[in-house]
């Protein structure tokens, strides 16, 4: 029978595709560790094997499958590869995949109680399990899952602007560092801010807001007639883990009445470790936090999350009571999580970082944090003990920066520049590791975030050695010498 009018499969079909489809998943889990994770194409090369006008016919589902699966899904960096060092690697966990497949599959209405009141209800459950990880009021407390970090930071600024500034935020101005991550920036601009509105404070030279420089820029804004109202402070750099000196920053915020936001994004997730919760101290004190389990929480894509110390900051910012939604409101116990943020229609996110806790265990989550702690921690122990390796920035929250600049060599900066990055060119174009550089005060370095808890040692030794191998042969070309 042909039910394809009414865009469907029939049963058997239905569950061979599913098989299928899983089959393909686990596979992929299986052989990830041997593939390589590194792929290129250029655009000419992907036109080519994929653009096509929009069929008007509709061919054997098994066929499209195959073809995504042989040709789409292979052209991707595989970002939960162990040698799959930059940027912020996606670790991932096939519990929770399964997870967005179930909530995809019952195709879950997450934003009103009502609609779906299990749905809200464990995201509730298990925003009470972040809000005791970070030790933010019990009862006060909230949140709601967001699409990633970015989202998450733009939530936090329009709930503050609301809270501080309430329409008119002319004069309004707030603070970040300058190895703050950018999509701060972005939610700012967002959010119709000027330039101007915006002071970038320099950082010390552990890559810390320097607290003294802050105290200065809003003293002179108060000069000035400004309105200082909110300090973002950074639990973990994107480019080397760095802690701002949140308790610092929080006693600032107090004195001078100023939101304090923390974009834990990164490395809020090392407060599931001994080690990095003490270095997290503070960030208890946020008035809102960006989280990111999508990140070092190991869920697939897409999942961040907002903290705040009192829901209704997010009631008070973000309800809209229009007409057709009035059959739905419920009462106030009853979160309707569309009220808490932007979107109105929302996927089922709590689901997969519940299944992945209620199956694994927060012990396990514990120890693969603390794991990847360790590991950068042994790998600033091998490189420096090495006579090819600079460390540039120490092992912090598992970042770590290098560059290869040997004991007795008399190259430039300049020169050194351009052998780091082609050290990382010729690592990524072997595709063996993803290893991409950053610049921190001007030099060119190599950075290494270690946040999947698969990856090893070994991984580390043998990417070091293939990088050292490329840099022997590019020092002792003739142009390099
Ligand atoms: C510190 C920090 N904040 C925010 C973000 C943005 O998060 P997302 O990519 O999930 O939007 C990132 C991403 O790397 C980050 O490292």
């Amino acid at each position: 029978m042909d039910y394809s009018h009414l865009l469907q499969l029939d049963k058997e079909e239905m569950k061979r595709y599913g098989y299928q489809v899983i089959d393909a998943i686990v596979d992929h889990f299986d052989t990830q560790n041997e593939k390589k994770p590194v792929t290129q194409a250029t655009r000419e090369e992907m036109d080519t094997l994929l653009d096509a006008p929009v069929p008007e016919k509709g061919m054997a589902p098994s066929e499209v499958l195959d073809f995504v699966v042989d040709h789409v899904l292979p052209h991707s960096n595989i970002v939960t590869h162990p040698k799959s060092y930059s940027f912020v690697p996606g670790p991932s966990n096939y519990v929770s995949v399964m997870a967005d497949t179930l909530a995809t599959g019952f195709n879950i209405f997450s934003g009103g109680w009502v609609a779906s009141p299990a749905a809200a209800e464990l995201e509730i459950i298990t925003m009470n399990w972040l809000l005791k990880l970070f030790k933010f009021p019990k009862k006060k407390g909230g949140g709601i899952f967001t699409s990633g970090g970015s989202m998450a930071n733009l939530t936090a600024l329009v709930t503050a602007r609301r809270q501080r500034c309430g329409d008119d935020f002319s004069k309004a101005v707030i603070y970040m560092s300058d190895q703050a991550h950018s999509s701060n920036i972005k939610a700012i601009r967002v959010l119709g801010f000027k330039k101007e509105q915006v002071r970038i404070i320099p950082t010390d030279i552990e890559f810390k807001m320097a607290v003294n420089k802050l105290k200065n820029a809003i003293a002179k804004d108060r000069l000035e007639g400004l309105q200082p109202f909110c300090i973002i402070a950074s639990a973990g750099t994107t480019n080397t883990g760095t802690v701002d000196p949140l308790q610092e920053i929080a006693a600032i915020c107090k004195a001078e009445k100023l939101w304090f936001h923390v974009d834990g994004a990164y490395g809020g997730a090392a407060m599931l470790s001994k080690k990095g919760s003490g270095l997290l101290k503070g960030i208890e004190k946020a008035d809102s936090l960006t989280i990111d389990p999508h990140k070092w929480m190991f869920q697939p894509y897409e999942m961040g999350c907002l903290l705040v110390r009192n829901h209704k900051w997010l009631s008070e910012t973000f309800s809209e009571k229009p007409e057709y939604l009035r059959d739905i409101e419920g009462n106030t116990s009853e979160i309707n999580f569309y009220d808490h943020g932007i979107q109105l229609t929302r996927r089922f996110r709590a689901l997969k970082f519940y299944m992945s806790l209620k199956t694994f265990g927060l012990n396990a989550f514990k120890k693969a944090v603390s794991y990847n702690i360790d590991l950068t921690e042994r790998v600033e122990g091998i490189l420096r003990k090495s006579p090819h390796w600079e460390v540039v920035s120490p092992a912090t929250l598992a970042v770590i920066n290098f560059r290869y600049n040997p004991i007795k060599s008399s190259l430039t900066e300049k020169e050194l520049d351009a052998l780091n990055q082609e050290i990382s060119e010729r690592v990524v174009d072997s595709k063996e590791a993803l290893l991409v550089t950053t610049v921190l005060n001007g030099q060119v370095v190599l950075r290494m975030c270690l946040i999947n808890p698969r990856t090893t040692m070994d991984d580390v030794n043998e990417t070091l050695e293939l990088c050292e191998r490329f840099a022997e042969e590019i020092t002792t070309r003739s142009d390099m010498v």
